[in-house]
């Protein structure tokens, strides 16, 4: 901590603030003391300028469209590691040795299979069920059928590799399963991307043959999802885990988090909205005209960024696997040409370059998700997927982070005065709401 403060005039009196400086040189004013010191506490919805915690896991420049993992660019990643490889160092806080990923990778096989009672669950849940319902319920579950460990080390570390490998299989399972087809089973042969692929698309009657471009598509997919610093899902992650709750149940909020279209459920909503344009339900101008009107709610998804403010990095990259992969494959996508067009329409338009709203990456995620044949609705699971390893470390630092305390945010309460208790004799009585009956 520097000797620098920020001074806060408060009633005549003059409170100094210290000051933190990152590693980066962004800075911030600690407010630990605030309330005892001066009565006061802040006020910022949306924690648009709080920070919640020090981090070394990811660090985020939204001005200059920089992300790096442990200090790692992301290019760099994207470009010449695994997502496996990438989720060790998240989680473990730097490359690891050969041996170190070899160990990482038998782990990660041996722990692959999912409890077969499991599998009764999932033929129990309504046929439509969303599969980012089911994959929070299921992670949470997982407690109940793998509990705790004797000591903090083996039970993290176990814990740790079993969540990663599992969530995986459990995934390609729900899918199967709502499907009404048959379960394919992990391949000790396969690496984690190309045993995903097979776990989904294998079947009796149509072996899945591994296309080494898919899964070098699908690990940069989840390379470029491993971590964002304290996104809404991660800082769910972190808040849930500070009443000391087990990672299982801590990570199925987090799950839970990221289903929302202004999260990760956005890869979803842009490739609705795209399919709307496609179908003539909604034109390109229509729907532009909609995001800019105040009135309406509509956002133009896949466009805006809490943080990134000139370009999202991951967007950049995954544009640009989008295009090789729909080449490669031969592929026409008609949500392709629709998306370019609604891209350069939004970036030449004054509201959107007012406001600095720019393709995020989820713009192209849902079309390059597309080519691989994964469906719309499991979009969002494939995020889940990729961002479990960022989700483990931010956890696995709070666990020991040493200024660790209970999340409870402060309020301003603006609601009614003390009131005396009426008794009912005493109320107006009003007409209630109609009880609606499904039928009647
Ligand atoms: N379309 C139209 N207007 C927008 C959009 C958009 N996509 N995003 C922000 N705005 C406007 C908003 O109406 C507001 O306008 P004004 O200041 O005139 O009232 C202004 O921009 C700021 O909005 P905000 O909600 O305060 O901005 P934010 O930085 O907190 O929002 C966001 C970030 C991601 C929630 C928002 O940009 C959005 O809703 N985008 C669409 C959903 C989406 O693509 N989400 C995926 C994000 S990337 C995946 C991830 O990492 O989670």
């Amino acid at each position: 901590m520097s000797q620098e403060t920020v001074k806060l005039v408060y009633q005549g009196q003059t409170f100094e603030l210290p000051l933190v400086t990152g590693t980066e040189g962004e800075k911030g004013f600690d407010i630990s003391q605030l309330r005892q010191k001066t009565g006061l506490i802040t006020l910022d919805s949306g924690y648009a300028n709080t920070g919640s915690c020090t981090s070394s896991v990811t660090f985020m420049d939204g001005e200059r469209g920089i992300l790096r993992y442990r200090g790692i660019p992301v290019e760099q990643l994207a470009e010449q590691s695994s997502f496996v490889e990438t989720a060790y160092l998240l989680i473990h806080g730097h490359l690891p040795s050969r041996r170190e990923l070899t160990r990482f990778s038998v782990l990660l096989n041996d722990h692959s299979l999912v409890h077969e009672d499991m599998r009764s669950f999932y033929s129990t849940f309504p046929r439509l069920s969303h599969p980012m319902g089911i994959l929070s319920a299921m992670v949470n579950a997982l407690r109940s059928f793998y509990p705790e460990l004797q000591t903090i080390e083996e039970e993290i570390d176990m814990t740790v590799t079993r969540l990663v490998s599992k969530v995986r299989t459990m995934a390609a399972l729900s899918y199967k399963i709502s499907r009404g087809h048959k379960v394919v089973y992990p391949r000790p042969d396969l690496s984690y991307c190309a045993n995903f692929l097979n776990m989904m698309f294998d079947t009796p009657v149509r072996p899945y043959v591994i296309d080494q471009d898919m899964v070098d598509a699908l690990n940069v997919f989840w390379i470029l999802h491993a971590d964002h610093e304290q996104n809404c899902s991660t800082s769910t992650v972190r808040m849930v885990g500070s009443g000391r709750v087990n990672l299982y149940a801590a990570v199925s909020a987090g799950i839970a988090a990221l289903w929302g279209p202004l999260h990760g459920g956005a890869n979803q909503a842009v490739i609705e909205m795209l399919k709307k344009i496609h179908h003539g339900h909604e034109s390109i101008d229509q729907i532009i005209q909609r995001a800019k009107d105040k009135s309406d709610p509509f956002r133009l998804m896949g466009f805006g960024h809490r943080v990134y403010k000139t370009f999202d990095p991951r967007a950049r990259i995954m544009k640009k696997v989008c295009d090789r992969l729909l080449d490669k494959l031969r592929l026409d996508d008609p949500l392709m040409e629709i998306a370019r067009e609604l891209e350069t329409r939004a970036l030449s338009d004054s509201f959107f370059v007012d406001h600095h709203l720019y393709p995020n990456v989820d713009f192209y995620s849902g079309i390059v998700l597309r080519a691989m044949g994964i469906p719309t609705n499991m979009f969002t699971v494939m995020f889940a997927i990729g961002r479990l390893p960022g989700w483990i470390a931010q956890w696995k630092e709070s666990m020991d982070d040493p200024n660790w305390r209970l999340s409870r945010p402060r309020q301003i309460y603006i609601g009614p005065p003390e009131t005396e208790y009426m008794p009912m004799s005493e109320r107006e009585d009003r007409e209630p709401r109609p009880i609606h009956r499904p039928g009647e």
